[in-house]
């Protein structure tokens, strides 16, 4: 190689073709630029003098392994290009019916209300609405309003000026400037105080704000989405949430049926759970036996997909490629000891919270007590401490009934 040396003809090759595979051949000992090349992208190496068969063995490998790179690498585009409509899965009625709609207000620019227990897909069908919307492409800002401490919203929403408060040591804006003119997405909204209620109110119906401690009105043009898993009505009723704010959000309300009234889009959801699942692990695809599927059919899923979506990686996380009845967690076993043991009595059993809780403690026991990875397994990541998880028992997304008491916990 009179030219150039292999590191310098390796760099031109992939310049010219990113993608070509090249296999380096060294002399023995010159192990150094091998793990310089390999570093510079050589797929391989081989060391002289060589054996043919050796050198056969090793482009079959190498093609083998780009290939797989690009199927993985096309399935993955194709996942992150899913938008969140296509992400609904379900051909019920009721599926059908939420579709609709959503093509149908996505593009005013009314405030809408998405109603529905939990884990039934609230944020997937804001998500859904705002990316059919024409602000598709503009921000899309969620809060989760219960989890914001109550003294800090108000900042948090309208931003502030210099030295309003201690700590207010620059002007900051807040989510209703960040947002601009994309989505707000106020998840929870029930929880909202009935000051900050009263405030958003007042900027839904003024469409201005003021940063806290400012004096200049900053327009609000952003979509409002709200969603709530309590009864609103009801809640209004009780003098908890105001009578006018509920009406100015559910200008356009969207109603999300719980799994149970839906039962016929259950395989389906967990056929896409399945494919999701083992494209995130790389794994084979996952087979589930009918007489699985009609017991999973059979439940209640107080906790709707959510729940569902535990249940499947909680059978996954056992292993197997073919999940069959005796692999699902023992509130579906009837005959189960388990189920009947003093720790989780019938009554526990049949409450979300005994249910949740079984399941948890059942999760925690399939990974020998590793928390870290059963929080995984749950799926409890953005709001779960796992210092909870091991002292109490804990979940997402269920009320204890009490304002602005956003977490359910039992102690164990
Ligand atoms: N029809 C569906 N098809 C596929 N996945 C769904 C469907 N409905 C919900 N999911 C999934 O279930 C999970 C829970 O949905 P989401 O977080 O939107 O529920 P939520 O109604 O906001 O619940 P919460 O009231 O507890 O906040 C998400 O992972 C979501 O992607
Ligand atoms: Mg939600």
């Amino acid at each position: 190689m009179p030219a150039m040396d292999g590191a310098e003809l390796l760099a031109e090759i992939l310049k010219i073709n990113p993608n070509a595979i090249v296999i380096l051949m060294t002399a023995f000992g010159s192990i150094e630029a091998v793990v310089e090349a390999i570093r510079h992208g050589a797929t391989d190496y081989v060391s002289k003098p060589f054996q043919m068969e050796d050198v056969l063995f090793r482009v079959a490998r190498a093609l083998k392994e780009k290939h797989l790179e690009k199927r993985v690498a096309d399935l993955e585009s194709q996942i992150q290009k899913q938008t969140a409509a296509q992400k609904i899965i379900g051909s019920s009625p009721a599926i059908k019916r939420l579709k609709q709609t959503i093509e149908r207000l996505a593009p005013t620019a009314d405030t809408i209300l998405i109603t529905g227990e939990t884990g039934t897909g609230k944020e997937l069908v804001a998500r859904a609405l705002h990316e059919a919307s024409g602000r598709g492409a503009k921000n899309f800002v969620a809060l989760d309003c219960s989890s914001i401490p109550e003294t800090l919203i108000e900042a948090e929403l309208f931003g502030h000026e210099k030295g309003t408060f201690t700590g207010a040591t620059d002007t900051r804006g807040g989510l209703f400037e960040t947002v601009a003119d994309g989505t707000l997405f106020l998840d929870e909204v029930e929880t909202l105080s009935s000051a900050v209620q009263a405030k958003l109110l007042r900027v839904l119906q003024e469409k201005v704000f003021r940063r806290v401690g400012g004096r200049v009105d900053i327009e609000f043009r952003a979509r409002v989405i709200a969603a709530s898993n309590q009864n609103l009505p009801e809640m209004i009723e009780a003098e908890k949430f105001r009578r006018d704010l509920f009406y100015r959000l559910n200008v356009l309300p969207v109603e999300i049926p719980p799994l149970r009234e839906r039962r016929e889009d259950l395989p389906e959801i967990v056929a896409y759970l399945l494919a999701k699942r083992s494209k995130e692990l790389k794994t084979a695809k996952f087979k589930i036996t009918p007489t699985t599927l009609e017991m999973l059919a059979r439940h209640d899923w107080l906790g709707n997909v959510r729940e569902l979506e535990n249940v499947v990686s909680y059978v996954i996380a056992l292993g197997g490629n073919l999940i069959d009845a005796a692999d699902l967690p023992a509130q579906f076993q009837s005959s189960n000891p388990k189920i009947q043991n003093p720790k989780s009595d019938d009554k526990t059993a049949r409450t979300l919270a005994g249910i949740e809780k079984i399941h948890i403690l059942q999760t925690l026991e399939s990974v020998n007590g590793n928390r870290v990875r059963a929080a995984e397994i749950l799926g409890v990541d953005r709001r779960t401490s796992l210092l909870d998880l091991q002292r109490h028992i804990w979940f997402d997304g269920c009320h204890d009934g009490r304002a602005n008491a956003s977490k359910f916990r039992i102690k164990e």
